[in-house]
C-alpha cells in the first residue's frame, strides 16, 4: 500500500511574514500520521525558517530544485548537501517552469535527480505534456521521454527512493485541472514503463498528479488507483484549501 503524499510548491511566491501565518494555518490543520504524507516546499531564502516552525510537526520539508553539480564555482546555485544541511528531504527537479523558462533540458534533469539522492534527498521528478503536444496525441512519447532520460542515467532501481509527478503544462496555474481520466492513463503508463524491469519497486513508487489540483477536485483525482497523491501549487498558498486537499487524499485511504 502507497502512502499517499500531498506536496505544496509554493514557487517563487511568500514572505518572511506570509509564510509565517500559512505555516501556523498548515500546522494548525493537524496532519497526524493517519492521512498522507504531507511537504511543503518554499523559495530557498525561507527554507531555514519554515523547516525550524515545521520542527516535531511530521511536515516534510522540500526544495524546488537543486543544482547538478555537487561543489564549487558555480554562482546563484545552491548544492544538495546545503538542502540537507537545511533540514530538507525532498527536491523537485525537472518542473516544466525550469525546464520551459530556464532552458533545462532532459540530460540536466537527470543530473539533479542524481545529484539530490546522492546526498540522500528523495527526488520529486516531474513530467508531462504541453498542449500542443497533447493536441499532436504525443503525450506518451513526451513523457515516456523525460521518465527514460532519467532511468537512462540514474537507473532504474533509482526509483525506488524517489517520487514521479504527472504535470501536464496545460494544466498548471490555468485552473484547467486535468480529468480524473486523462491522469489515470498517464500514471499507469509511467507505472508500467517502471513495472516492465522492477515490479515491486513499480508497485512502491508514488506518482502525483500536478496542474490545478484544489479542494474541489482533488477527491475525485486523488479516487484513481494510479494517484497517489498531489503537486499543489496556487492552492498550497491558502492554508484551508491545502488542509482540504490533504483531507481528500486521507479519505482517498492515503
Ligand atoms: P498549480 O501548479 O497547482 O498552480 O497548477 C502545480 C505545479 O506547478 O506544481
Amino acid at each position: 500500500m502507497r502512502r499517499s503524499l500531498v506536496a505544496g510548491n509554493w514557487k517563487m511566491h511568500g514572505s518572511r511574514g506570509a509564510n509565517a501565518s500559512l505555516v501556523s494555518e498548515i500546522l494548525a490543520a493537524g496532519h497526524g500520521d493517519d492521512g498522507p504524507e504531507v511537504l511543503v516546499c518554499p523559495p530557498y531564502p525561507y527554507l531555514w525558517e519554515v523547516g525550524k516552525a515545521l520542527k516535531d510537526s511530521g511536515i516534510a520539508l522540500g526544495a524546488q530544485d537543486v543544482c547538478a553539480e555537487a561543489v564549487g564555482a558555480h554562482t546563484g546555485e545552491v548544492s544538495a548537501a546545503m538542502l540537507v544541511d537545511v533540514g530538507c528531504t525532498y527536491a523537485i527537479v525537472g518542473h516544466s517552469e525550469r525546464r520551459a523558462l530556464y532552458a533545462e533540458d532532459d540530460q540536466l534533469v537527470a543530473r539533479k535527480f542524481v545529484a539530490a539522492q546522492r546526498e540522500g534527498l528523495t527526488p520529486i521528478l516531474c513530467v508531462g505534456e504541453t498542449l500542443d503536444e497533447r493536441e499532436a496525441a504525443r503525450t506518451e512519447q513526451v513523457v515516456l521521454r523525460q521518465l527514460d532520460a532519467v532511468i537512462d542515467v540514474a537507473g532504474l532501481d533509482a526509483f525506488g527512493k524517489a517520487v514521479l509527478a504527472y504535470e501536464p503544462v496545460w494544466a498548471i496555474g490555468t485552473g484547467k485541472n486535468a480529468t480524473p481520466d486523462q491522469a489515470q492513463e498517464v500514471h499507469s503508463l509511467l507505472r508500467r514503463r517502471l513495472q516492465q524491469e522492477n515490479a515491486t519497486m513499480s508497485a512502491c513508487l508514488r506518482i502525483l498528479y500536478g496542474g490545478s489540483v484544489k479542494a474541489a477536485n482533488a477527491a475525485e483525482l486523488f479516487a484513481m488507483p494510479d494517484v497517489d497523491g498531489g503537486l499543489v501549487g496556487g492552492a498550497s498558498l491558502n492554508g484551508e484549501e491545502f488542509r482540504r486537499i490533504c483531507e481528500a487524499a486521507r479519505q482517498a485511504g492515503a
